[in-house]
C-alpha cells in the first residue's frame, strides 16, 4: 500500500472526525446474520443448571433449549449449535450413547425443527460427551485415540443427527478423514443437503477448560487430546487440515480458538476463501466475563469489540457465548 501525501495533505483524523464519517468508511460491520449461539443442554430434568466456571451461561432442559431457539430465532440469529451434557451412568468406553436413536440430542433436534422451523440447527460430532475417558473418540491400552475405528462410529452419530433434521454436522474431533466418511454417509443415505462444517483447524487449546466443565468431561480427561488436535504452534499444518477438510466435502470450515487465533483464521480466509467461521470457546468466554462482572473490564464494549474483530480477520460468523447479547446490542433501536 503507497501512500501518496505528507501531513498536512494527509490527515486520517478527518474521516474520523465524527460517527457518520466513521460509519461512511467502516471496512467491515457485525450483524446479527454473523451470530451463532451455542445452547448446552442436560438430560437430568429439571430446571437450568449453572455452570461455575461460565458465570451466565446455563445448562438448559429440553424444554429451556426450545425456548432459548425460539429467542434466537425470533431476534435474528440464524442458527443454534448443541452441546450435550450427559449424565455419568450413561457414559462408557466407546460412546454408546452417542448412538441412541433417543438419545438427547437426537431427540432435541426433533423438537426444535418441529417448534422452531426458522433456525438453523447445528450438532458437534464427537465422542467426548458420551465417552467416560473424556477422549473424543475410541482409545487404546496407553490412551491413543484409534483413527478409523472412531470414524466408523463417528459416521453413525453424523447420519443419526441427519436423520433427526440437523441441518449442519460439525465433526470436532480431528480424526484423519472424517468429512470424507460422513459425506459418503449423508449422500448414500439421502441427506445430500445436509451441510458440513469441519472443524478444519482445531488446536489442542487450554481456552476449551470451561467447556468441559460445562459437559461434565473434565474430571473424567485422562491425557490430552494432542495427537488429534493440532499444535499451537503451527500455521501450515492448520493449511493442510483445510485443504484436505475440502476436498473431502466440508461446505463450511471452522477455526478453533477463536481470539488467540486471528491470524489463522485471516491466512485461512484469504488463501481459501470458503465461508469461515470462529468459534470464540469458553475460555475466552471465561476470561472476558471474570473481567466484566469484577468491574474491570466494560461489558457492553468488549464483547462487541471482541466479535467486531473477528469480523475484520475475515470470519463469516462467530460461534459465541455472547450471540444473545450481541444480537440485543446489535438491533437495540439507536
Ligand atoms: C468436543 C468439543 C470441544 C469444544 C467443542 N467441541 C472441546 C474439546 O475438544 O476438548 C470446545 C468448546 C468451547 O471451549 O467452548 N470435541
Amino acid at each position: 500500500m503507497k501512500t501518496t501525501s505528507q501531513f498536512p495533505h494527509a490527515r486520517p483524523r478527518r474521516n474520523r472526525k465524527a460517527d457518520w464519517a466513521r460509519r461512511l468508511v467502516r471496512e467491515t460491520e457485525l450483524s446479527v446474520n454473523d451470530l451463532i449461539l451455542p445452547l448446552i443442554v442436560h438430560d437430568q430434568g429439571g430446571g437450568p443448571q449453572s455452570i461455575a466456571s461460565m458465570p451466565n451461561v446455563l445448562r438448559h432442559s429440553l424444554i429451556g433449549a426450545i425456548e432459548q431457539a425460539k429467542m434466537a430465532a425470533d431476534i435474528g440469529i440464524p442458527m443454534i449449535a448443541i452441546f450435550p451434557h450427559i449424565s455419568e451412568g450413561k457414559k462408557d468406553a466407546v460412546g454408546s450413547e452417542a448412538l441412541n436413536p433417543n438419545g438427547l440430542i437426537p431427540n432435541i433436534i426433533k423438537q426444535i425443527k418441529a417448534k422452531v422451523p426458522n433456525i438453523g440447527v447445528m450438532c458437534d460430532v464427537a465422542l467426548d460427551p458420551y465417552t467416560n475417558h473424556g477422549h473424543d473418540g475410541v482409545i487404546d491400552e496407553v490412551g491413543y485415540m484409534l483413527n478409523d475405528d472412531t470414524l466408523n462410529i463417528l459416521v453413525k452419530q453424523a447420519l443419526l443427527q441427519a436423520e433427526a433434521g440437523a441441518d449442519v454436522i460439525a465433526p470436532s474431533d480431528m480424526c484423519d478423514g472424517r468429512i470424507g466418511a460422513i459425506r459418503r454417509e449423508l449422500e448414500a443415505n439421502g441427506h445430500c443437503n445436509t451441510q458440513i462444517m469441519a472443524y478444519a483447524a482445531k488446536y489442542a487449546s487450554a481456552f476449551y477448560g470451561p467447556y468441559r466443565d460445562a459437559i461434565g468431561s473434565k474430571g473424567a480427561l485422562k491425557g490430552d487430546k494432542k495427537t488429534y488436535q493440532m499444535d499451537p504452534q503451527n500455521t501450515n499444518e492448520a493449511l493442510i487440515e483445510v485443504a484436505l477438510d475440502i476436498d473431502e466435502g466440508a461446505d463450511m470450515l471452522l477455526v478453533k480458538p477463536g481470539m488467540p487465533y486471528l491470524d489463522i483464521l485471516a491466512t485461512i480466509k484469504r488463501e481459501f476463501g470458503r465461508p469461515t467461521f470462529a468459534f470464540q470457546v469458553s475460555g475466552e468466554y471465561a476470561m472476558l466475563e471474570a473481567a466484566i462482572l469484577n468491574g474491570w473490564l466494560d461489558g457492553t464494549r468488549v464483547r462487541m469489540e471482541a466479535l467486531q474483530c473477528f469480523k475484520r480477520a475475515g470470519a463469516d460468523g462467530i460461534i459465541s457465548y455472547w450471540a444473545m447479547e450481541a444480537a440485543k446490542e446489535l438491533t437495540r433501536p439507536k
